[in-house]
């Protein structure tokens, strides 16, 4: 008997109703689907259609008004918030459209840092951290700060610092919003191969029907509902020709891992130590939690109106 595929995501009869005065805003209404383990699925729709919001429901970052989100098993909506943001820490990662680095932190540092809070090791999570810098193309920036990066390269670290602990499921709105086409498809190139390459799955918010193409499902949404669910049955991967560039960094990385414990005793990075950290930008230790994502959303939402 075929094992069947895990439901990881489901998504049933969702509401999210904003009152404004007397108005009642229906953000999201009724919506209901699945996504499975594995899968690369993508929420489209038109400014204002309610991706954003779906996508802060799906992470437990805002509260439902109705309907049920089930991740893993978990009806995340009915967890406390100590569990939601275990929960988080553990099987979630996020990319942001504005890339949310710290920025007195290096790309190496900024990539360490969910690492922290799952009490890795100083050793292995520089190594860690610096393979999946390599593994993005920024091997030769591990120790510049956001200030020092282009857009490009920014989100690439932001890629990296979302997929560093290996999370089950990684949400992302707009993760290319803010970069140019050719840069936009790198990154894209990035976030599917690096998600294959570990069966994570995807859920991510654009605007871009082209964008859209890289996902194996298409949510499309109008004024809060669903549209209509388009699965893509080609992999878009094949014909593309920035996935050679990536599949060879990739190689080199592996190649390179014996080296860079070799080079490990010449990093320049300090060490870091929680207490020093929750001081840094104004970012509280419960930020990465999970506690306040609520916070780093509206930081994003606020730079994004
Ligand atoms: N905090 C809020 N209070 C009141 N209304 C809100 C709030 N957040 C979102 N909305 C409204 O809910 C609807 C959906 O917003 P949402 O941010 O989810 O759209 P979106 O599809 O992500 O749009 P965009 O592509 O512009 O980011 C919009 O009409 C918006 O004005
Ligand atoms: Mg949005």
């Amino acid at each position: 008997m075929q094992d069947e595929v895990e439901k990881i995501i489901e998504i049933k009869n969702v509401r999210k109703i904003y009152r404004m005065g007397n108005e009642k805003i229906y953000a999201v209404d009724d919506v209901s689907f699945e996504i499975l383990k594995g899968e690369f699925c993508c929420l489209l729709g038109t400014s204002g259609s309610g991706k954003s919001t779906l996508l802060n429901l799906m992470a437990g970052i805002e509260k439902l008004s109705g309907g049920e989100i089930i991740i893993k098993g978990k009806n995340i909506h009915k967890m406390n918030e100590n569990n939601l943001a275990k929960f988080r820490q553990r099987y979630l990662g996020f990319v942001f459209q504005s890339y949310n680095l710290m920025n007195s932190m290096t790309a190496l540092e900024n990539v360490e840092f969910p690492l922290i809070f799952k009490r890795v090791k100083t050793k292995r999570r520089k190594l860690l951290a610096k393979d999946m810098l390599l593994k993005v193309g920024l091997g030769s920036r591990l120790n510049h700060k956001p200030s020092e990066m282009s857009g490009g390269q920014q989100q690439r670290v932001g890629i990296a610092r979302a997929f560093v602990s290996k999370p089950e499921i990684v949400f992302a709105d707009e993760p290319t919003g803010n970069l140019d086409t050719k840069t936009a498809m790198e990154v894209m190139n990035l976030i599917k191969t690096i998600s294959k390459e570990n069966n994570q799955t995807i859920v991510m918010v654009t605007h871009d029907r082209r964008l859209a193409d890289y996902a194996d499902k298409i949510i499309h949404i109008l004024d809060g509902k669903i549209q209509s669910i388009e699965v893509i049955p080609n992999d878009t991967m094949e014909n593309d020709p920035t996935l050679e560039k990536a599949d060879k960094e990739t190689a080199a990385t592996e190649d390179n891992i014996d080296k860079m414990v070799l080079e490990e005793k010449d990093m320049s990075l300090p060490q870091i130590d929680v207490d020093s950290l929750s001081e840094i930008e104004n970012v509280s230790i419960n930020t990465i939690d999970g506690d306040k994502m609520t916070d780093i959303n509206e930081k994003e939402r606020g730079i994004e109106e």
